[in-house]
């Protein structure tokens, strides 16, 4: 019973194995049109057809009477993600860090409002500070290096409103939301209000970075932020915080 049953199973599997390579003899495994363009969606971009479709896609989500449906902007975040993935090989122009200079270069690729997308380049261990982008979202892709993300959000919007003189003195509260540890390829975005603030933090290699922002102000702007308690905040956790002066 043993033997026949694997002398069975030996000839199911032939028999499997020559259907197989029939339909690849009838050329099953050609691509079909609709595989082709689902291809041709996930194929290299050159720089300046990225730009067009990052001002097209910002373009759309803005004018759109949803806009400011969350579900809505996560899917645009998540289009504008695949956008920057597929940046091919190309040389980044003007991003330079000498010995001895700032650990960050920056290279405008655009800035048209409402919409801005900066090459980045930051040396080892270089690191942006705990910052918003309120009124903005965006999202950044590493190109080379590794990178840390650490994200947070505004647990009332409303309460961190005011800035400069009329910044609130006590403060307003930040919910520690999630920590991304890039490679090369791998994105990252952020909401008018999911993760609108995040830290910054290059690898032992360094990073080079894409990133992609549309404002909903009149101009792109961001501020950095303290936390009161510097001990580092769990996901979940929540941490006061002020503007920097
Ligand atoms: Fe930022």
């Amino acid at each position: 019973m043993w033997i026949h049953s694997t002398a069975s199973r030996g000839l199911a599997r032939r028999t499997l194995l020559g259907g197989a390579l029939g339909l690849v003899g009838s050329g099953f495994c050609r691509a079909s049109e609709p595989a082709k363009a689902a291809a041709a969606e996930l194929g290299d971009l050159e720089l300046d057809a990225l730009v067009a479709s990052v001002r097209a896609l910002a373009r759309g989500w803005r004018e759109a009477p949803n806009a400011a449906d969350g579900r809505f902007e996560e899917r645009y975040l998540a289009a504008l993600a695949s956008l920057l993935t597929r940046l091919g090989e190309v040389e980044l122009p003007g991003l330079e860090l000498a010995p001895g200079s700032d650990p960050f270069d920056f290279a405008s690729l655009v800035y048209y409002p409402p919409i801005s997308i900066f090459a980045i380049a930051m040396a080892p261990g270089a690191r942006f500070d705990l910052h918003d982008h309120r009124r903005a979202n965006g999202g950044l892709c590493l190109r080379s290096g590794s990178l840390e993300c650490r994200h947070y959000e505004f647990v009332d919007p409303a309460a961190a409103a005011e800035s400069g003189a009329q910044a609130p003195a006590a403060g307003f509260d930040l919910r520690r939301t999630s920590t991304l540890a890039l490679r090369s390829g791998q994105t990252a975005t952020l909401g008018t209000e999911r993760d609108n603030l995040h830290e910054l933090v290059a690898g032992p290699e360094g990073a080079v970075l894409i990133d992609a922002f549309c404002f909903l102000g009149p101009e792109l702007r961001s501020r950095e932020v303290e936390l009161l308690d510097p001990s580092v905040a769990l996901p979940g956790e929540i941490r006061r915080a002020r503007w920097k002066t």
